[in-house]
């Protein structure tokens, strides 16, 4: 039976680091607060030039260089983002023509730090229904643009960066995936923009990304390794088949608890949030990314991605590499 696989990753980071050092410099918190209770140590944090579109050009470049594809076989790009610096064109169109992907569909979506999966689960869907056999998807977010730098509790724990993969239709890849949203919980993470006065309404100034940490942490530890089990349960599959659960980079606490809750050792769950912090949409490539090109990755090996975030939003694809 036809599914998509991933045939190559890349990904994009820009060029300043900040420590959590760097940090306690010009806020009141520390290495040993934000480490300790996050796991994150540094994270690379875009400059003026280092919009979400140039980031994500150069991830989806590296990604087709991996797969060895030209710009000419790409049929469709789809970028996951919640902080493109305009509201259009999207993205997707600015990576169109910085990459010169001519043949090629493209547009956005917005499903927060679960974007990623969300735009590889539609790629997918897309190849099933037989309407394109090759899509670049990427997850790119410069959230540092969107926080509020004077609340410690939240922009602490964010960084920038692009993660891209060539997907085609192939035998093997995909096994199964899930996504998942709850309106209804909206208010514990947000970000709203700002809008120009019209004739009926008044202008508004927006306001910065507001979370309230505690109900997120709550949520994900519960809702990931629900997501996981029922994922792995339809696929008739065991986690012991898993090599390895690819998870949104948000906190290493929250990924220890769901390795604990799965029953499956902490070693089967990678990270890079360290030194990558939490990129939203771009945590999960970013982080295949790295494992691929360190050579992690074999042929034929059984990988769970998993992610949350605002919205809220959660979801799991199921793959052979
Ligand atoms: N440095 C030092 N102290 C800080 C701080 C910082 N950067 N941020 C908050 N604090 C202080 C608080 O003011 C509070 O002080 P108080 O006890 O005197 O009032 C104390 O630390 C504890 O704050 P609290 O918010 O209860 O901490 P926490 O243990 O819940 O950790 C998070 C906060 C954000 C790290 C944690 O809730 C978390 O990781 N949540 C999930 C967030 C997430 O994953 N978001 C991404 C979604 S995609």
């Amino acid at each position: 039976m036809m599914t998509t696989r991933i045939i190559g990753t890349g990904s994009a980071l820009p060029a300043n680091i900040v420590t959590n050092d760097d940090l306690a410099k010009i806020m009141d918190t520390s290495d040993e607060w934000i480490s300790s209770r996050t796991g994150i140590r540094e994270r690379h944090l875009a400059d003026d030039s280092e919009t979400a579109a140039v980031l994500a050009a150069e991830a989806g470049r590296k990604a087709m260089e991996n797969a060895g594809v030209s710009a000419e076989e790409i049929q469709m790009v789809l970028v996951a983002t919640s902080s493109a610096e305009n509201y259009f064109p999207s993205v997707g169109c600015q990576v169109h023509k910085m990459l010169g992907l001519h043949q090629a569909a493209a547009m956005d979506l917005s499903a927060a730090c679960s974007g990623f999966l969300f735009v590889l689960n539609t790629a997918h869907a897309y190849i099933k229904s037989g309407l394109y056999e090759r899509i670049l998807v990427i997850g790119v977010d410069t959230l540092s643009r969107t926080i509020d730098w004077t609340d410690r509790s939240t922009c602490v724990l964010f960084g920038d960066g692009a993660g891209a993969c060539v997907v085609q239709k192939d035998e093997e890849g995909i096994i199964g995936m899930s996504q998942h949203s709850d309106g209804s919980q909206s208010g514990v993470l947000t970000s709203f923009a700002p809008t120009q006065k019209t004739p009926l309404s008044e202008a508004m100034p927006g306001s910065p990304l507001y979370m309230e940490g505690q109900a997120v942490f709550k949520f994900a530890v519960k809702t990931v390794p629900d997501c996981i089990s029922r994922l792995l349960e339809k696929e008739e599959m065991t986690a012991d088949q898993v090599k390895y659960f690819v998870l949104h980079q948000a906190n290493s606490r929250i990924i220890q608890s769901v390795a604990k809750r799965l029953k499956v050792s902490a070693d089967k769950f990678p990270m890079n949030l360290d030194r990558c912090g939490n990129t939203s949409a771009a945590s999960i490539p970013l982080l295949l990314d790295e494992m691929n090109r360190s050579g992690k990755l074999e042929k034929g090996d059984v990988l769970m991605l998993s992610g949350f975030g605002a919205g809220l939003t959660w979801g799991a694809t199921l793959l052979r590499w």
